[in-house]
């Protein structure tokens, strides 16, 4: 392969679907049969992915620095194995879950999913990962909880931004647990058929596919199932600018910037702007998740 190339710069989609074998955390896994029998999950969009290099290069994970290139040059610092998540709260078997043993029997597939940052830039990737309701029920949800809290590692030796005070960490979000059974919602161990690269919240995070990005938080090392809805980082920060719900809504815009349309990262100076879509275009899945609620006040 040429000097430069990533693999997944020059495979054609149908060929990396057609991989049997995923690597995550360094210990080959079997694909879903979906993805073995060469067809994307139907909860995949229908559209060209971002290639590897744009995925890992413009990102936003603050616990590395504030600018997009930083966490590709900072995170290699971090270290992700051994792994484990604390999952506690209202769950039936609380505990430390080795990353390793909620990894042997989690059905991973593909799902290729539009991402849009509340900093109306988006991106189409190809994440590897599995429902988030599989981990869930594992654990055992008690009757009770209505929540889902989640945070991310502390650990300032190895994540310079927490010497900083740009967020109060732990980086911390929350869903509804409606929201966290939906099948959309994964919990992601890679991209392109590869390990998650640790700029992207290696080895384990979240991705819910209809709300603005900041939601679906990196590198998880506790879950908490909780009765009342959880604080959550960018919510403390600034409740006026970004509601607990956040899902991705062209009709309300944010105090500084619109949201009716946004940039495909890497679409080229000459590309226009992109109408966006309410829930980010999948409405059709989770609208009905908000029925009755009026998303211009509960945003
Ligand atoms: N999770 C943590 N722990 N720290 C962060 O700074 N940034 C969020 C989200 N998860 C962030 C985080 C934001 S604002 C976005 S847009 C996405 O991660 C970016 O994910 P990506 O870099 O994989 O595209």
């Amino acid at each position: 392969m040429g000097k430069g190339l990533k693999w997944s710069d020059v495979t054609p989609k149908t060929q990396w679907l057609n991989r049997r074998h995923l690597l995550a955390g360094g210990a080959a896994l079997m694909a879903a049969p979906a993805m073995a029998q060469g067809t994307a999950s139907r909860f995949s969009a229908d559209a060209t992915p971002n290639t590897f290099e744009e995925i890992t290069t413009y990102n936003n994970f603050y616990e590395f620095g504030l600018d997009k290139g930083d966490p590709a040059r900072n995170a290699r610092l971090l270290t992700t194995d051994p792994w484990s998540v604390e999952i506690d709260g209202l769950v039936e078997r609380p505990g430390r879950y080795d990353l390793a043993d909620i990894l042997k029997d989690a059905p991973l597939e593909e799902r290729i999913y539009r991402f849009r940052c509340v900093e109306a830039w988006s991106m189409v990737i190809p994440w590897v990962g599995f429902e988030l309701a599989h981990l869930l029920n594992k654990a055992g949800v008690q009757p009770g909880a209505r929540y889902v809290a989640f945070e991310t590692l502390l650990r300032p030796e190895e994540m310079p931004g927490q010497q900083t005070r740009s967020l109060d960490w732990p980086y911390r979000e929350g869903l509804r647990l409606d929201e966290a059974m939906h099948p959309l919602t994964i919990l992601a161990t890679g991209l392109y058929g590869e390990a998650m690269p640790n700029q992207n919240g290696a080895p384990i995070r979240l991705v819910v596919p209809w709300k603005y990005g900041f939601k679906s938080i990196k590198s998880i090392v506790r879950i908490r199932l909780t009765e009342t809805q959880p604080q959550t980082t960018w919510n403390m920060q600034n409740p006026r600018e970004y509601g607990f719900y956040s899902n991705v809504n062209p009709e309300v815009d944010h105090p500084r910037w619109s949201q009716a349309s946004e940039r495909r990262v890497g679409a080229g100076i000459f590309a226009g702007r992109e109408d966006t879509l309410m829930f980010n275009g999948y409405g059709e899945e989770v609208a009905s998740l908000y029925a009755g609620m009026d998303l211009s006040k509960d945003y």
